[in-house]
């Protein structure tokens, strides 16, 4: 969603500026802005559309070294040039970008409005614009905090001023933000993407903070002005990783990626010794994960389905009691909370507000919550009480996938650890470590038989419709596959337990509609392929995602062969075909795959 990037130094601000928001545009957006300081006042160019058009529409000289820059994902009005941040007082000397949603702002802007104030937008930040320039306060500091002190709501913002040239006053409450410091010279980011090129050491602020940024550094501070001591952080992350290396579309370069990544979480994880997993940032020894009876995960859309799976695993596994509920309803249930529950909370971005609300909820009930996060350092990853970091690297694609296979192995490695505290034996252990270690090279494997899923996914392109069908462990990876497959090809896919066909969906089945079947090579094998020739006896066109040396019969359907590992670890390497598949019907369908429309990467409104 929204991008927030700032730049206070020696060089020029227009294009270190633009490039920060160029980094962020996978997050999502639909206009882009920027504000710069120069000696002869502030100067703000917007426009609808990409970073590209921005950059192609600023004056040839944009003299300035310091400023703020914005990519805008449209909620209070539409995606127009007026619209677009940076948002300005009346005078245009405050402007301010903003990440978030201020719940209170049509009633802000009726009292502004009343006050003579004339809005110029649609946008909820502009009141807040306003209300720094008209706040009574001295200082810009001051004059943020208690223009703040009237909104409700969520926000990362950066306010820039033209009677203080010298810095940019930010602050956080809901959305991240980040400072990144360098020599004489400092950087704003809402996501570390921005910062990674210019430096490694960041701070990340904490909601209810405050900072005021200048060349020479940075100072913190809360509501009530008390300054909040805050050290550094080493990043990770390198800016060669944020590179499409050569391949046109991040979501197949991070496809490809899959066998290294895994191979990469993986280690040091996998303990032979004990035929468990180590995962010592779940702060959890083994009598608290002995004592948990039960456990809930909770994430959002892929993230949900990937709990899906990782609830079967820590079923099969552990034998404890879990399920999988989509983060963005579990509040608004008044949710049972029990002492002896684990939470999971499961996120790529560590961003996603539905998802770190339902954090809060839990805790503030009591109730202890681990992560299963790709970004390190994000909200959720510092909310909960520990965790599991992904380490499947940034993952720039909207549509999500290696972040998802690491999300899976996370469960399996969680489930071997609870398992192997209960009543999985050794041997258990032992065929799971085993099992896992196969993983990298059976997703070459999958990987390798590309060719042939391309040919099947230029059949599945020209359906309207289609179905993803499997049972029980295999619904999850159905669900995920129709997921995949709407997001960037925008054909109608939906997900249905295979058993749930005869109930009403067979109805729909034609030759128009085809399915997409997951039939592991499982006791329900039978089952399976029995439902799958209803599909076929009705014209119904047929895919079939199954395990290699299975007998299919006379069936009528083309085949995806996958390599069998064990049963328990079954759905992850079902599920890397789908990527394949939705990958290359968007492609032949010409789409904008790393950008599907309407959504963002990372969803930080609720
Ligand atoms: C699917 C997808 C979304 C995300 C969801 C949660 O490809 O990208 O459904 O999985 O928005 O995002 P995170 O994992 O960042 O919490």
């Amino acid at each position: 969603m929204c991008g927030i990037v700032g730049y206070l130094g020696d060089q020029q601000a227009a294009g270190i500026l633009v490039e920060g928001l160029s980094q962020l545009e996978y997050r999502g957006y639909d206009s882009a802005g920027i504000a710069v300081l120069s000696p002869s006042g502030v100067k703000v160019v917007r426009t609808v559309g990409r970073v590209r058009d921005l950059q192609a529409a600023l004056p040839k000289r944009l003299g300035g070294k310091v400023g703020i820059g914005h990519t805008r994902w449209a909620t209070h009005g539409p995606a127009t040039e007026p619209n677009a941040h940076p948002q300005a007082s009346q005078d245009g000397r405050i402007q301010v970008v903003h990440n978030g949603i201020l719940d209170n702002a049509a009633a802000l802007r009726e009292s502004l409005t009343t006050a003579g104030v004339t809005l110029s937008s649609d946008t909820d930040t502009e009141v807040l614009a306003h209300l720094i320039a008209r706040s009574p306060a001295k200082t810009l500091e001051d004059k943020v905090i208690e223009a703040l002190s009237h909104v409700t709501g969520t926000y990362a913002i950066a306010v820039l001023s033209a009677d203080h040239p010298d810095r940019v006053v930010v602050a956080r409450n809901g959305s991240p933000l980040v400072l990144g410091i360098g020599e004489r010279e400092m950087f704003i980011g809402s996501d570390v993407a921005a910062l990674v090129r210019h430096t490694s050491q960041v701070v990340h602020l904490d909601d209810g903070e405050f900072a005021t940024v200048t060349r020479d550094g940075f100072k913190t501070f809360t509501a009530d002005s008390i300054e909040t001591g805050k050290t550094p952080e080493q990043i990770e992350m390198t800016a060669e990783e944020l590179q499409l290396a050569g391949h046109s579309h991040y979501m197949y370069k991070e496809i490809l990626e899959q066998p290294s990544s895994v191979e990469r979480m993986l280690r040091g994880r996998l303990d032979e010794r004990f035929a468990t997993a180590r995962l010592d940032g779940l702060q959890l020894d083994p009598r608290e994960l002995r004592g948990i009876r039960r456990v809930k995960v909770l994430g959002c859309g892929s993230a949900f389905y990937s709990g899906q799976l990782g609830a079967a695993l820590i079923e099969q596994l552990a034998r404890v009691p879990a399920d999988a509920e989509a983060a963005s309803e579990f509040r608004y249930r008044n949710p049972i909370i029990e002492p002896d529950t684990l939470y999971v909370a499961v996120s790529q971005s560590g961003e996603t507000a539905d998802t770190l609300f339902a954090v809060r909820e839990i805790q503030r009930k009591g109730g202890r919550v681990v992560g299963l996060v790709n970004v390190v350092g994000s909200s959720i990853a510092r909310q909960c009480d520990g965790g599991i970091y992904l380490h499947a690297g940034p993952e720039i694609s909207v549509a999500s996938t290696k972040a998802l296979t690491h999300m899976s192995l996370g469960f399996a490695l969680l489930a071997l650890a609870l398992g192997r505290v209960r009543d999985l034996s050794f041997t258990d252990g032992l065929r799971i470590i085993n099992g896992l270690k196969r993983i990298p090279d059976q997703i070459s494997e999958i990987i390798d038989s590309e060719p042939h899923i391309t040919t099947v996914a230029k059949g599945l392109a020209g359906a309207e419709s289609l179905f993803f069908v499997g049972r029980v462990h295999g619904f999850p990876v159905a669900r995920e596959g129709a997921q995949k497959f709407k997001e960037i090809s925008y054909r109608h896919a939906e997900a249905y337990q295979t058993s749930e066909l005869k109930h009403g969906p067979l109805a729909l089945i034609s030759e128009t509609l085809p399915t997409v079947a997951v039939i592991p090579d499982d006791e329900l094998l039978q089952r399976n392929i029995g439902a799958a020739h209803e599909i076929t006896a009705r014209r119904g066109p047929l895919v079939v995602i199954t395990h290699a040396g299975v007998d299919l019969g006379n069936l009528d359907a083309e085949r995806i062969d996958v390599p069998k590992n064990e049963p328990e670890l079954d759905p992850i390497l079902l599920t890397i075909p789908t990527q394949l598949l939705a990958y290359h019907a968007a492609l032949e369908l010409g789409h904008d795959i790393d950008r599907p429309r309407n959504l963002a990467k990372s969803v930080t409104v609720e």
